[in-house]
């Protein structure tokens, strides 16, 4: 069965998604750790309560953003996960330590990538007078919510929305995109061959709404 590290760094909804999906008989992966940087995220209690190891390192204490990911990342290595899962994990990886784990890390980014990398998602689809917003499944490269999209969510922004009713809408949606995600992979039908996604080991340049 697929070993699958998830890394948060607060809520941890994304993650009770898995551990819900996996309870339900629906998801057939094994959860082996849950990481974070922040020591008090929630997600780690979710992850305690439903009995998955979690460890939790504070950058506080490193000289440097290539210390700290080299030895998180070491720590992560040490539960052999197969894949791991960026959700809500609030920082960006330095260069050298992703680089051994490309291919085998996914995020989920609250908007419809390419558009609004970064931070603020909700307000910058809200200021641009877009129509639709929504998240974003990718593998995670050298690049900040850049690498290859495996498949996106999408709903309409309605009149009088704000930057929390839309995150409020979105949220299900990205429950259900997360979960769908790691069945594909868990089930071998997509993975990163290069710099693109294949799917059914075919390339696959422009990611399905699901
Ligand atoms: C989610 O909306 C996720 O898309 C976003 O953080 C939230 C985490 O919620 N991720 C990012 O913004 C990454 N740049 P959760 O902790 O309840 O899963």
């Amino acid at each position: 069965m697929l070993r699958v590290a998830v890394l948060v760094s607060g809520r941890g909804s994304n993650l009770q998604a898995l551990i819900d999906a996996v309870a339900a008989k629906e998801l057939a992966v094994d959860i082996v750790v849950v990481g974070s940087n922040k020591v008090a995220a929630e997600g780690l209690r979710r992850a305690e309560a439903a009995g998955i190891a979690t460890f939790a390192l504070d950058p506080a204490g490193y000289a440097d953003r290539a210390g700290y990911d080299r030895e998180f990342f070491e720590r992560l290595g040490e539960y052999a996960p197969d894949l791991v899962v960026l959700a809500g994990f609030m920082r960006v990886i330095d260069p050298a330590a992703l680089a051994p784990w490309i291919g085998r890390v996914i995020n989920i980014h609250p908007s419809l990538l390419p558009k609004y990398a970064g931070l603020k998602t909700h307000a910058r689809a809200l200021a641009a007078g877009d129509a639709r917003h929504g998240a974003s499944v990718h593998y995670v490269t050298a690049e900040l919510d850049g690498g290859p999209v495996i498949a996106q969510v999408d709903l309409a922004i309605e009149p009088g929305d704000t930057p929390d009713s839309l995150a409020t809408r979105l949220l299900p949606l990205e429950h259900r995109l997360l979960r769908q995600c790691v069945a594909w992979i868990a089930d071998g039908k997509v993975a990163l061959a290069g710099e693109r996604v294949h799917v059914d080991g075919v390339a696959r340049d422009v990611p399905p709404l699901v």
